[in-house]
């Protein structure tokens, strides 16, 4: 396993790979890796012959009030993580590689980032979009793997790859949560010992969600004020939002009748954490 700072790095690497008639598989990642991330390292190299893993602390998708500087960093920790789940090669790139004086290239995308995530977060896809295209450009992977814990990113990529006409197949992979329910998140270490627990209202608000789909429940209002309900009764808790949208476009449905997401964000005191279900997973 090698760590490479550089993008002529990476080039080299993979049409090394390339000429030796070798699949490639990317992992694109900020770092501070748990089993989250490695589940999706596991899952590329069970398809590929080699698996990339980026680790970037992308600045672009940070807002001017949110944790850029706080956000967790441990590059020897996830180096350890990388090999151990058998990735072949870590990009690790200072700001200054990604970003050169000048940079104004963007890749933005209208109506599936202007709900959910977007309407909290402005600038936070077009930040998203633009570097996950930079590192598609950089490895040219045959596949890259999104968690659906980042459910409104793993649409917005889907989509962008779609209408760009880019020949690589997006996998999505399984929510990895704590033993009690948590998803698993770089943002938890954020969490005081108090608002860790706090913090299972969480998920507990999305198994009562699925609770109700399988029941037969299809009416969304129904569903999210039951949630919602859930959520307030915890003093820690902030709603951003409770929401059902359609699976694919993210625009909001009153009615499960079709592929559909259930997303929420809750604010535990200054944390923002997320969780979801897509009704397909129930
Ligand atoms: P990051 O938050 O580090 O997440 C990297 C990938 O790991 C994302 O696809 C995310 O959905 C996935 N992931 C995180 N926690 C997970 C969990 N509990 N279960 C399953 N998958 C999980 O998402 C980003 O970085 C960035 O926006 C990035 C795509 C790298 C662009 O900068």
């Amino acid at each position: 396993m090698k760590i490479v700072t550089t993008i002529d790095e990476v080039r080299k690497q993979v049409k090394q790979w390339r000429a030796e008639g070798l699949t490639v598989g990317l992992v694109p990642t900020m770092g501070y890796l748990h089993e989250g991330h490695a589940s999706l390292i596991d899952a590329s190299c069970r398809d590929n012959d080699r698996t990339v893993v980026s680790d970037f602390v992308n600045p672009m998708q940070f807002g001017p009030a949110e944790d850029l500087e706080s956000y967790p960093r441990d590059i020897e920790h996830d180096a350890a993580l990388v090999e151990a789940h058998g990735g072949d090669l870590i990009f690790h790139p200072e700001p200054e590689e990604m970003y050169h004086d000048g940079f104004s290239s963007f890749v933005d995308m209208t109506v599936l980032t202007e709900e959910l995530c977007g309407l909290s977060r402005p600038v936070h896809f077009r930040g998203v979009c633009t570097v996950v295209s930079k590192l598609f450009h950089i490895v040219m992977p045959d596949r890259a793997y999104f968690g659906k814990k980042d459910a409104q990113q793993l649409a917005v990529i889907r989509h962008m790859v779609d209408d760009l006409n880019m020949d690589i197949e997006i996998i999505g992979c399984p929510i990895v949560r704590e033993a009690d329910g948590l998803a698993k998140s770089s943002r938890n270490t954020y969490l005081s010992e108090e608002e860790r627990k706090a913090a299972l209202v969480l998920s507990k608000s999305i198994f009562l969600g699925m609770e109700m789909v399988r029941n037969g429940e299809t009416d969304c209002k129904v569903i999210t004020d039951a949630m919602k309900q859930l959520i307030g009764q915890e003093p820690l808790a902030r709603i951003d939002y409770v929401k059902i949208t359609d699976a694919k476009t993210m625009q909001q449905i009153p009615v499960l009748d079709r592929p559909a997401l259930c997303a929420i964000a809750v604010y535990i005191g200054k944390t923002r954490l997320i969780d979801n279900f897509f009704t397909e997973d129930v």
